[in-house]
């Protein structure tokens, strides 16, 4: 059997990664700026992170959700506790796809509303609610139609007012900072009103943090930046530092029952200890404070790069938008200066999502080889 080929690829083998470095199979060794699609947070292969799991495989690896898993308790309790959310419920699954659909759930059910209110450019997965709320029509099927959806142009003001005045809407969602549609943060004003249009006419706000959460920007969710409490956050990729974990934080107004949400695998027990362990070494190492501090130094630098246009984001969520598309300067950084970088959707801005543990002298190498690169494209490519 052959493999169901819906990934471009790029032409390496990683076999080993220690920290930010990735080496492919024929020894080369990479710097990697994207983690994975932001998944690596605390670095990859951290040796907390792989005792904690080697020790949790040889005692055990999956039990259902029938029986008592402590380890989901111990979780809970620290994220809660390092989130700055203690009074919030967490429901554990497998991915940031799932955590949406489960939000968009617990949303419908509260206020018996079927209308999401989301917004352009945004991504939020692939399966049905999450894809039927994602800006790209390209990866909606038919089955994917639905009336459900309200999307908005960001940051817009009048139709949101008129949408959740309403009294149809049942949900807002909208990423911390997005993503996948090039890094662009909503401003702390946006984000108050939200706040404030979604108490006025009990809407559930949805804040998706599965990019831009865990650290990534400096603070535990990007949200937080604009002094505002979602109702339900919805987490996934740095939460597990690679093992697949999701799940979806959930505000204390939220009842739970039993059987209103429900997973095989969700919470399980390595998956568990993956999250306790990222947790453990994002406090440990004050890696929050480093994503900013690092993320700054970064960001100054690639301003003051020829051929850059803007620089957008906080902490290490970086988009580089440059005078050029970026496709081609994305594989010339892979081939030429071993670095791995991500891009968007937008055909001008790289994505940089490295693990909070780089360094600054990590960072200078990539700015180095970065305006290497720049200098050879530029010429060729500009508009
Ligand atoms: C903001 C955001 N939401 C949701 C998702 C979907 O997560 P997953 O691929 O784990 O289903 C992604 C994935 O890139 C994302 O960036």
């Amino acid at each position: 059997m052959k493999l169901f080929n819906v990934y471009p690829l790029f032409d390496i083998t990683p076999v080993k990664a220690k920290g930010c470095y990735v080496w492919d199979s024929e020894e080369n060794c990479y710097l990697d700026l994207y983690g994975g699609h932001a998944v690596i947070s605390i670095g990859h292969s951290h040796p907390h992170y792989v005792q904690r799991l080697h020790e949790q495989l040889n005692q055990l690896a999956f039990y259902s959700n029938s029986v008592r898993n402590p380890l989901q308790e111990e979780l809970a309790e620290k994220l809660g506790e390092l989130s700055g959310y203690p009074d919030y419920h967490l429901f554990l699954c497998n991915s940031g796809a799932e955590a949406i659909e489960n939000a968009l759930k617990l949303a419908s059910f509260y206020n018996g509303r079927s209308k999401v209110v989301c917004f352009e450019r945004g991504f939020h997965g692939r399966t049905s609610g999450a894809v039927a709320i994602t800006d790209n029509a390209r990866i909606q099927a038919p089955i994917n139609f639905t009336q459900h959806v309200v999307r908005l142009p960001w940051e817009e003001e009048e139709q949101l007012r008129q949408h959740l005045q309403s009294g149809e809407i049942c949900a807002v969602v909208l990423e911390g900072i997005q993503g996948i549609g090039g890094v662009y943060e909503a401003s702390p004003a946006y984000w108050q009103l939200l706040r404030q249009l979604c108490d006025e006419t009990d809407t559930v706000l949805i804040a998706d943090e599965i990019q831009s959460g865990y650290g990534r920007t400096g603070q535990f969710f990007a949200h937080q930046h604009a002094g505002v409490q979602p109702d339900l956050i919805t987490l996934a990729k740095g939460m597990g530092n690679g093992f697949p974990i999701g799940g979806v934080m959930i505000g204390p107004r939220f009842e739970a029952s039993y059987g209103l949400l429900g997973t095989t695998f969700g919470g399980n027990h390595l998956a568990c200890t993956a999250g306790i362990a990222v947790l453990e070494v994002l406090e440990r190492e004050n890696l929050m404070h480093y994503a900013t501090e690092t993320g700054n130094y970064l960001m100054d630098k690639l301003r003051n790069t020829n051929g850059v246009r803007e620089v957008r984001g906080k902490g290490l969520m970086i988009g580089v938008e440059m005078e050029f598309p970026i496709k081609e300067l994305r594989a010339h950084l892979l081939s030429e200066h071993y670095m791995l970088t991500g891009s968007s959707s937008q055909p001008h801005t790289l994505r940089l999502l490295p693990p909070l543990c780089l360094t600054h002298v990590q960072a200078d190498d990539f700015i180095s080889a970065f305006g290497k690169a720049v200098a050879h494209f530029r010429e060729k490519t500009v508009d």
